[in-house]
């Protein structure tokens, strides 16, 4: 499962689906959940991907779960746009919800039912990939473009979530979670 913290991510039941970096880069969400829910094939069954929207009062977290989501319906940005209005609008979406739940809780939540060796935070000074055995189910934190402040990462260290990298270079959210992906794809099943 991926976590996307989602500094300044909103979303309103008039959204324009194809404005989407004008909520606070909903576009970087939109992306993630690309990334994390779409293959070639149609959705992964087999992973959860969370994104906590900070941009208004309270924040709220997204979810979509991918063996709920219908084939293709997660294919563009507008399409993850059309599922975040309909939401907004409280419509009922399969395989997508949203509840106010904020990034300290949903963390709390996931370390509670996975334990502190299957969660990690993504940063670049992280262990690096390569020297991890990764086995499921696991989940994987990431900051948005502006990534996590300080105080929430010191947070996490506290809770002894690890950190993992990529390598030196700073990628894309998105990009971090298909190359996750490849990683697990490739994984033994532990
Ligand atoms: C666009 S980056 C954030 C850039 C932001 N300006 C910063 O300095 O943190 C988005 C997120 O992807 C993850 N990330 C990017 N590059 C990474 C790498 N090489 N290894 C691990 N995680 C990475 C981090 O979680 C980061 O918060």
């Amino acid at each position: 499962m991926f976590v996307v913290k989602a500094s300044s991510a909103f979303v309103k039941p008039d959204l324009n689906i194809k404005a989407l970096a004008s909520y606070g880069r909903l576009d970087v969400v939109a992306r993630a959940a690309i990334a994390a829910l779409s293959t070639r094939r149609g959705p992964r069954p087999d992973t959860v991907f969370y994104a906590v929207l900070e941009g208004s009062t309270k924040p709220v977290t997204v979810e979509f779960r991918g063996w709920e989501v219908p084939g293709r319906a997660l294919a563009s940005e507008a399409q993850v746009g059309e599922v975040l209005r309909a939401l907004a609008r409280g419509m009922s979406v399969p395989g997508a919800s949203i509840v106010e739940c904020d990034f300290k809780r949903l963390v709390l939540r996931l370390l509670s039912s996975l334990g502190p060796t299957r969660i990690f935070y993504m940063h670049e000074h992280g262990v690096d990939i390569s020297q991890v055995e990764l086995g499921e189910p696991a989940a994987f934190i990431l900051g948005d473009h502006k990534g996590v402040e300080r105080s929430v990462e010191q947070w996490l260290k506290d809770l002894g979530v690890r950190w993992l990298s990529l390598g030196p270079t700073p990628y894309f959210t998105e990009h971090c979670i298909t190359y996750v992906h490849a990683v697990l794809d490739r994984a033994p099943v532990v």
